[in-house]
Parts: structure tokens; sequence; C-alpha cells
């Protein structure tokens, strides 16, 4: 069969992971896809920097709207990051120049994900995004596909590496948080603005899009409550650990009476619950739906591997012809959210 084209934006952490993942077994994605998938071009700042993979084989573009807008592309990949500017515009040119485009940006779908999604379902093109959301645990797919026949009543979790990296280390070292968070750096997990990471803003962009899945609703990032570990001391994880407790950057979404709660902020967690055993950049995500009960799924939240291996899972999907749209159901069925923290007198 016909291959399925793609150009890669972005050539950090996750678009060298993915180059490299293709470039490791091409014959297994071919089978699993029915065709294979074809690197045709790719993009990023600085030509002449060294990614640890060969480009030579692909065409190269300096401008990403350039090669979101190439006609001999099926699908772009999105994978540099940030919610204006040039991942938007590259995002919106594939669209309406005929392409599906798989991304890992969490930022700029939570800013602007249902415009984005409205744009793909009046083309009849695709945005796909299993890298946004915890990194190489397939939590998109199992709640858009494995728990299509529930009612969701709540998702949580501990979504961000990086937070949950510096919280563990706090306490198992005694370090500071300097030291902690270059390590972070050094493994590939934090984002090019680290703010995103321990101010829970990256966090809440993942959970506003769990929400939007979940509830049918459309992403609502504006409202959900933030609060990051940069207050977190080393006396309060100590404190904690005395009591028996952990400090986690926890997220938590339920539709209630009053609306959808969402909220991210650090919480006490039993050290012996699941989530309080839950060490470095793993994640964990809790899916609660009315039939099947609670779903808990754990893994690497982050890192060019796990993070390239749900951008894979994508390509794979498409290039078999699953046209799941965007958040699970077309984005002009999902309704407007009401924030539970509004409907509070
Ligand atoms: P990264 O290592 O900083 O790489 C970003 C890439 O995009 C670089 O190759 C950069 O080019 C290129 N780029 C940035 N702005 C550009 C522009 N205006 N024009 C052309 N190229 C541009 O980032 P990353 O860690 O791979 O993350 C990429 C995306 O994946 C982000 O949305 C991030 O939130 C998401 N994500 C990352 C992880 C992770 O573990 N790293 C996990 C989940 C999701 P140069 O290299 O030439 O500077
Ligand atoms: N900075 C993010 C984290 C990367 O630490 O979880 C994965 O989204």
């Amino acid at each position: 069969s016909a291959p399925l084209r793609i150009g890669i934006a972005g050539l950090g952490t996750v678009g060298a992971g993915v180059l490299r993942i293709l470039s490791t077994h091409p014959d297994l994605i071919a089978a699993r896809s029915g065709r294979p998938i074809e690197v045709v071009a790719v993009s990023a700042r600085d030509r002449a920097k060294d990614r640890g993979v060969p480009l030579d084989a692909y065409a190269w573009e300096d401008d990403p709207v350039a090669l979101a807008k190439r006609p001999d592309l099926d699908v772009l990949v999105e994978v540099m990051g940030g919610h204006e500017g040039a991942p938007k515009d590259a995002l919106e040119a594939a669209i309406a120049t005929g392409k599906d485009v798989v991304t890992a940006n969490k930022a700029l779908l939570a800013h602007h994900g249902q415009a984005l999604a409205l744009e793909a379902e009046q083309s009849g093109r695709l945005i796909r995004f299993e890298a946004a959301v915890a990194g190489g645990i397939p939590v998109i797919k199992a709640l858009t596909e494995g728990l299509a026949g529930n009612e969701m009543t709540r998702v949580m979790g501990v979504m961000n590496g990086t937070c949950n990296y510096i919280l563990t280390r706090m306490e198992e070292t005694g370090q500071g948080y300097n030291a902690l968070f270059e390590e972070c750096a050094r493994l590939g997990y934090l984002e090019a603005d680290p703010n995103l990471d321990v101010g829970g803003i990256d966090a809440a962009h993942k959970l506003s899009l769990l929400s939007s899945i979940a509830f049918g609703t459309q992403v609502d990032f504006d409202h959900v409550e933030i609060e990051g570990i940069t207050a977190v001391t080393i006396e309060d994880v100590r404190r904690a650990g005395d009591m028996g407790y952990r400090i986690k950057l926890l997220g938590v979404a339920q539709m209630t009476g009053r609306g959808l709660e969402q909220r991210m902020q650090p919480c006490l967690v039993p050290a012996t619950s699941a989530l309080g055993q839950l060490q470095g950049g793993t994640n964990m995500v809790v899916l609660e739906g009315d039939a099947v009960g609670q779903i808990v799924l754990r893994g690497p939240g982050a890192g060019a591997g796990p993070t390239a291996s749900a951008v894979l899972s994508d390509l794979v999907d498409i290039a078999r012809g699953n046209r799941l749209p965007t958040f699970g159901q077309p984005a002009s069925t999902l309704r407007q959210a009401r924030p539970a923290k509004a409907a509070v007198p």
C-alpha cells in the first residue's frame, strides 16, 4: 500500500525520538499500520544542530508553516511546543491544506483545542494528541476507545513528571530544589518554560484535555484551579512523611451538581497508597466510569522514548484509517462546560 507520508516540525527530545523509533523498526510499524510510515521532510530552528539521528534522507524546511503546506505530506507531526505563533500557524496550515495532524502540544490544545478541533472537523481532518497527556501512557485511547461506553464520573492523577520527580527526590535525598531541577533538565523532562512544570500549569493543561474527553465538554483550561509546587518546602515534605503521608501534585476533575470541578494542587496522600508510592518522573492516571468502576494507569510521563511511543500510536492509527475525532466525539457536539467554581455564590 501507499506509504503514510509525514513531516515532522520540531527535532528536539520528542521529534528526534520519533525519528529513532521509525528507523529502529520500520517493518514492525508497517506491518501494524498496513503500510509504511515514511518521513518526507523535517523542520527545526537550527539546521546545523546535531540531533543524534541522521537527517540526510529528509527534505529540510526552515519554516514549519512551509513544511505544513507541502503537497507531498499526509500528516504533520507538530512537536515544537508553545501555544501561539509557529505551532498554531503550522497546525492550521496543515489542516487548511488537507493534512491530518499529530501533536504532543498540550499547551496549544488547552488554549485553542476547541477552535482547532472544529477547524479540523469542518475540513474532514484529524488532530490526534496521545503524547500530550501523561507521555507514554495511552490514556487518551483508554478514554476515547476503551471506556467509550461509560459515563465518566471522575479523572484524577499525577500528570507532571518533573513535579513528581522533585517532590519524591526531596524526600529521598533531602536535596534542595535547584539540584533536583537540574537533574530534571538533564532527563529531558522540562518544558521550554519550566514554570509551566513547577507552576502546575502543564499538569493543568493535561487535566483540561482529559476533562473534555471524559465529560464531553469543550476544553476549559481557564477554570482549572491551579497551585504548583514552588511553595512546597523540605520541611513540608518531612512533616508529611512523619505523619505517614507524601505530597503529590494531584489533579482532580469531576462533574458535580454545581458543574465541572477541575483542580490541580499539592495534596497529602497516604505514603502506602498507589499514588503515594509513585516515584520519579512516573505518572499515574485514575479513570472512573459508571460501568467499569476504577481504572488505574501508571507509566513514564515524559522523555524521548515514552513520548515518541505515544506519537507513533497516533501515526499507526491514522495509517490504519481510524478516523476517531480529536476529543473522542465531534467537536461540534461538545457542550460548553459549566465551571463549578462560578456556580458557587
Ligand atoms: P524541545 O526539545 O525543546 O524541542 C523543540 C523543537 O522544536 C526543537 O527542535 C526546536 O528547534 C523546534 N522549534 C521550536 N520552535 C520552533 C520554530 N518556531 N520553528 C521551527 N522549529 C522550532 O521540546 P520537546 O521536549 O521535544 O517537546 C516538544 C513538544 O512535546 C512540546 O509541546 C512539549 O510540551 C511536548 N511534550 C514533551 C515531552 C517531553 O518529555 N519532552 C512529553 C510530552 C509532551 P531547534 O532544536 O533547532 O531549537
Ligand atoms: N514537562 C512535562 C513533565 C513533560 O514533566 O511531565 C511531559 O509532558
